[in-house]
């Protein structure tokens, strides 16, 4: 498959991702029994999943490696990682309606710290373009 369509695909379903998280965010934060539907249960990790697979790809067809030679894939793993992790204390983890409102805010920060690393290429995202 050509770099170009595989990079597509990483994008939309980067967009698609936080799309889904932002629709489970406004069910779960006035409280997290409302996300009922096995799709909306299932799909993100799936999407996820395959977000994930798809970046992965891309540093391996360009030789990048995070923690190595691009410090840029550094920041978004690590970016990944915390946006996964602030995603969860909205969805589920949050105990109280405002810490779900407040990680759900970190989360999309978060995602948006990403994208601007993603089209700047530098950990410092939007503030590099
Ligand atoms: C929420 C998570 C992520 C988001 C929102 C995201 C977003 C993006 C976007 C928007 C681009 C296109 C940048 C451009 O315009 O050139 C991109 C490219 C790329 N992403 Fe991600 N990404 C995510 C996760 C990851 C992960 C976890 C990896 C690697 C393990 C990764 C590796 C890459 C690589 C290698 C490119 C190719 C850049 C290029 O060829 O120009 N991404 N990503």
């Amino acid at each position: 498959m050509p770099y170009v369509a595989i990079k597509h695909a990483h994008m939309m379903f980067a967009i698609i991702s936080i799309t889904l998280f932002m629709l489970r965010a406004w069910l779960a934060i006035p409280s997290p029994d409302r996300i009922q539907n096995k799709l909306l249960k299932i799909a993100p990790h799936v999407i996820d999943t395959i977000l994930l697979a798809l970046g992965i790809w891309l540093a391996v067809l360009s030789s990048q490696i995070p923690f190595g030679n691009s410090p840029w894939l550094t920041a978004k793993v690590v970016g990944l990682v915390v946006y996964i992790i602030v995603g969860t204390i909205a969805i589920k983890r949050g105990k109280t309606h405002k810490q779900r409102l407040i990680a759900t805010l970190i989360a999309i920060a978060t995602f948006a710290y990403i994208y601007g690393a993603a089209i700047s290429k530098s950990p410092f995202s939007w503030l590099a373009l």
